[in-house]
């Protein structure tokens, strides 16, 4: 049995370190957060989270952010590398052991795969991945499961389908693996040099049933979850191979015309041109309501690991 203390103290650093019973506890609490973030609550009065980004963020700074303050507590951090001393030759190491001083639990986001989990090996605080180069974004992943589970009653039966950038785009990968603790189908849609990372594929088979497709249409009747993301154009390690996939995939009206009525898109955002915006006034387009999921996902997970949930 899963309970509140399980939690406590814990990095969150890959999807990967959660069992199916504990997303959906956090699922769980994050429902109980929803009158919380109306509001508002002092539940972490007191407390100071620390935001390191290293990379651009909108959505993920902002929300974690706006989380705390929700919960009572305070923020202190910085929004690109080049407002810290990292700008001196300061090491991640060195600057995980400093904000620790001040912070009682690190928000990090960083270019690097493998760095949050590095940051957590020197932080005696939890550490949060907030996004781990092309690796992981778990965090992301949790809040896209809340929506799933808001808009569709549960995860377990649906077809959903994962389309874009599978190579490089860190949300798909957490979310992957996520997905793949559910009783689901998964469709996997992408240009072909833009295939999901084999190593993920093999791990998430012998548990789900997945398919690999180059173009949605086909497909689109069966699906009750469409995940878009856009093409990570700074991850490619050389822009002519961007050059070849660019504008290579789009979900407007027309394709939507095949669609199971209560269909659903979601979409981690920032979007690019992968879904056209007349999509946005339609009743498929969940992604402007993940976004406000994301906070109390992120205040259930802010409660959770620094004990404020009692049981
Ligand atoms: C994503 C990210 O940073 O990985 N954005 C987010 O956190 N919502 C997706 C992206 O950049 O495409």
């Amino acid at each position: 049995m899963v309970s509140a203390s399980d939690f406590v103290g814990r990095d969150i650093i890959s999807i990967k370190d959660f069992t199916r019973d504990e997303i959906d506890y956090i699922l769980r609490v994050a429902g109980e957060m929803e009158p919380l973030a109306k509001t508002g609550s002092d539940m972490l009065k007191g407390k100071i989270m620390a935001t390191l980004f290293f990379e651009p963020s909108t959505r993920t700074r902002l929300s974690f952010e706006t989380a705390m303050y929700k919960l009572g507590g305070s923020v202190i951090g910085f929004s690109g590398p080049e407002a810290s001393s990292i700008m001196k030759g300061e090491s991640l190491a060195d600057t995980v052991r400093v904000v620790e001083k001040y912070a009682s639990i690190i928000v990090l986001r960083h270019p690097a795969e493998g760095a949050a989990r590095f940051a957590a090996e020197y932080a005696n605080v939890p550490v949060i991945n907030a996004g781990s180069g092309a690796e992981e974004h778990p965090t992301q992943a949790l809040l896209d499961l809340y929506t799933i589970v808001r808009e569709k009653g549960q995860i377990d039966g649906l077809t959903i389908a994962l389309m874009g950038d599978l190579k490089y785009a860190r949300t798909i990968h957490s979310l992957a693996y996520a997905l793949s603790l559910y009783k689901v189908r998964l469709i996997f849609i992408s240009p072909e040099l833009l295939r999901m990372r084999r190593e993920i594929l093999e791990d998430i088979r012998g548990r789900v049933e997945v398919y690999e497709q180059t173009s949605i249409e086909d497909v689109l009747p069966e699906i009750d979850v469409l995940y878009v993301t856009r093409i990570q154009k700074e991850r490619f390690p050389d822009i002519a191979e961007y050059a070849k996939v660019r504008g290579s995939y789009r979900i407007d009206l027309a394709i939507l015309k095949k669609a199971k009525k209560d269909l659903i898109i979601l979409h981690p955002l920032p979007r690019v041109d992968e879904v056209s915006v007349e999509v946005d006034s339609t009743p498929f387009a969940k992604y402007f309501q993940q976004v406000e999921n994301g906070v109390v996902l992120r205040m259930a997970l802010l409660a959770l690991v620094l004990g404020a949930i009692k049981e």
